[in-house]
Parts: structure tokens; C-alpha cells; sequence
């Protein structure tokens, strides 16, 4: 079964073709990194406008690589929430119109979904149930994935997302957009022990993380220096904040793994998913707790369309339609039964 799948949530154009959830005929993506840089973070009306600008191209496009026409196709997926209210309506709009005219069923998908989908394509082995951690740039989950459109939270921010911190710190630390890509680079080369930082637990919740005390304490080591005339080793800075989130990210995740002893794989996913000291973390617990671990591949850590056709595939097969009702919406929970 061929998808034709299109993402727009934040601030990519993305469309690709998936054949049975775990075949990448093309994926395109369309960056809009340069017109954001500028103002230091998203801009949403920009964002909107530059999907408007964009989808046609990209989807045709994504068509042309496949070799494919939409006569071809056997169902459209589109991420319909979470994300940018004004971004995502052009993907849903879009779809709806490829719908409409082709005919061809309509698979609404949630962006964290497809954020572990994004597995699927880069490991063919891996089937749920399995332990998640999604680290995007506005979500942090650890999810017991019992099926491929069976979700459990069993720990979630209370706060600011692990992706929201980093970039938020990166961008006080007078680092370009996207923060956490280039905090990641200058941490490579810092002294992670140099700066000292809270550890934030959540009292009665174990597995749940809080950020934005954290974020808290890197600006006002900034300010504090600034207003000494102190200056700051920025790479030290960076490498010390970097290794507080991450030993947050890794302590519940380790936890949940105690906690569900019969999981015995460990995904990552999202955004941050591609952050080298958070990977190789991982790598190590999952040695310690003796499970399997799958990273999701460099090229599909971030947004694209490519795993939201393998999560279509999976919706698809459960019977997930939309008619021309569908809306976007800028928060949903990723389990059906959950509250956000
Ligand atoms: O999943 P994503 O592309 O967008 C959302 O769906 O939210 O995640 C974007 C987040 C941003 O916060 C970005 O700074 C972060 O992922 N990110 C990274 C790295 N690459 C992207 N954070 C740390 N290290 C990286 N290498």
C-alpha cells in the first residue's frame, strides 16, 4: 500500500511516499531554517505562509521521486496535531483537497506518533510493544507503545519540553535558532562538570520531568555573570546544561524501565533524539538494563513527512479515516484515553 504523506506542524514543508509503513520511496523536505534564524525562533504567521508557499512544489515533488502519479496512491496521511495552529491547517487543507478530488481516503496522524514511527523505517525489525522516550522540541513522553496505535504515558513534562529548554538556553547563551542542534556542536569541545545544576524531581511522580526550573537557573547563571562583568565559557556552560537535562532524560528512563520489566526495547524519538551525548547515554543504559535499544536515523530525528506515511500506514490499517470535517489542532494528547 502507497501513502503519500505530508507534514507542516512547525517549521518544514515535508511530503514523501511510504510503501507498508516501512518504505521510503522519496521524502522531501523544505526548510524554513533561514527566514526563522533571524528573529531567533519561530515565527508562526512566517511559518504559515511559507507552508502556503510551499506544499504544492514539495508534494509534487515527492510524487516525481517516487515515480508515482496521485492516481497511484492508495491513501493520504497528513499530521493534523500537535503543533503550530496556523502550520498545520496548510497540510489538513492541502490533504483534504488531494482527498477531495482524488478520492482517495484520508488518514489524520499525530506528529508524536510518527515521531516513533520514524523507527519503523529506520529499524524493519521493530514491532511494539516497547518503551519510548519523545524528545521534541514541545514534548517530552515516556510512552509504553503496547501496539503501533496503542499508546500509554506513564511520564510526561509538567512543564517546558527537554527541545524548549535546550533552545531557550542555547538562545541566551547568544547561540543561532535552532538552539539545540547548535548546543549540542559547542558542548562537544566544554567541560560538562563546570557549572552545577538542579536536578528537579516531581514529588509523587517519578517518571514525570520538570524543565523549567532548570532553564531557570541557566539564564540566571548568565545574568548573574553579566551583571558582574563576568564572562562565561559558553562551551562549559552549554556541556554542564547539555549533561543536567540529559541525566533528567536518563534517570526516568531508566526508572520506567524498572518499572516495566517486561519491556525489553528501548526507542528514542523526536527532535532531541538526535543529540550526540543524549544517544550515547542511551546507548550505555540500555546496556546496564540489558534491553535493545533503537535510534531512529540521523535524517529522520527531526520533522518530515517520511514517518508520518509509516504511522498513516499503521492508522490506516486500524480503520483511522477523516472526511472533509478534519481540523487541525495545536494540542492533543498522543493516547487516545489520556487528558494533556
Ligand atoms: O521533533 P522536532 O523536530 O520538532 C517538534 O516536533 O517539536 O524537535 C525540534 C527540537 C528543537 O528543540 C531542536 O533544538 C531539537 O529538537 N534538536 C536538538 C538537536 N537536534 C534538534 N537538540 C539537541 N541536540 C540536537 N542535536
Amino acid at each position: 500500500m502507497k501513502i503519500l504523506a505530508l507534514e507542516s506542524s512547525c517549521d518544514e514543508t515535508a511530503a514523501a511516499v511510504v510503501e507498508d509503513g516501512r518504505h521510503v520511496l522519496s521524502s522531501v523536505v523544505a526548510t524554513q531554517i533561514e527566514q526563522h534564524k533571524i528573529f531567533g525562533g519561530v515565527v508562526p504567521e512566517i511559518a504559515s505562509r511559507m507552508h502556503t508557499e510551499a506544499v504544492s512544489g514539495v508534494t509534487a515533488e515527492a510524487l516525481a521521486q517516487a515515480n508515482l502519479t496521485l492516481d497511484e496512491i492508495d491513501a493520504i496521511a497528513v499530521t493534523y496535531a500537535p503543533g503550530l495552529i496556523g502550520a498545520l491547517l496548510v497540510g489538513v487543507n492541502y490533504a483534504k483537497g488531494l482527498s477531495l478530488a482524488s478520492g482517495k481516503p484520508l488518514v489524520p496522524v499525530h506528529h508524536l506518533r510518527s515521531h516513533i514511527a520514524a523507527n519503523y523505517i529506520t529499524h524493519p525489525d521493530l514491532e511494539p510493544p516497547f518503551l519510548c522516550l519523545v524528545v521534541s522540541g514541545g514534548n517530552t513522553l515516556l510512552v509504553n507503545v503496547r501496539g503501533y496505535t496503542d499508546f500509554e504515558i506513564v511520564g510526561r513534562t509538567r512543564d517546558d519540553a527537554a527541545g524548549e529548554a535546550l533552545d531557550k538556553a542555547a538562545r541566551a547563551m547568544g547561540l543561532p535558532y535552532p538552539g539545540g542542534v547548535n548546543l549540542d556542536k559547542i558542548a562537544k569541545d566544554g567541560n560538562k562538570t563546570a557549572f552545577t545544576f538542579p536536578h528537579p524531581h516531581v514529588d509523587g511522580a517519578p517518571l514525570d520531568f520538570s524543565f523549567s526550573g532548570l532553564k531557570t537557573s541557566v539564564l540566571n547563571t548568565i545574568h548573574n555573570a553579566e551583571q558582574r562583568g563576568e564572562s562565561i565559557e559558553v562551551k562549559d556552560l552549554g556541556a554542564s546544561f547539555l549533561s543536567a537535562v540529559v541525566d533528567s532524560l536518563e534517570r526516568n528512563t531508566e526508572k520506567a524501565l524498572e518499572q516495566y520489566p517486561e519491556t525489553q526495547k528501548l526507542v528514542l524519538a523526536g527532535g532531541v533524539s538526535a543529540n550526540s551525548v543524549l544517544r550515547e547515554r542511551m546507548f550505555n543504559l540500555a546496556k546496564r538494563q540489558n534491553v535493545k535499544l533503537y535510534l531512529p536515523e540521523l535524517s529522520l530525528c527531526g520533522d518530515n513527512a517520511a514517518m508520518v506515511g509509516a504511522q498513516g500506514f499503521y492508522e490506516f490499517s486500524a480503520g483511522k479515516r477523516a472526511g472533509m470535517s478534519l481540523n487541525a489542532c495545536a494540542s492533543m494528547p498522543i493516547a487516545e484515553n489520556e487528558q494533556e
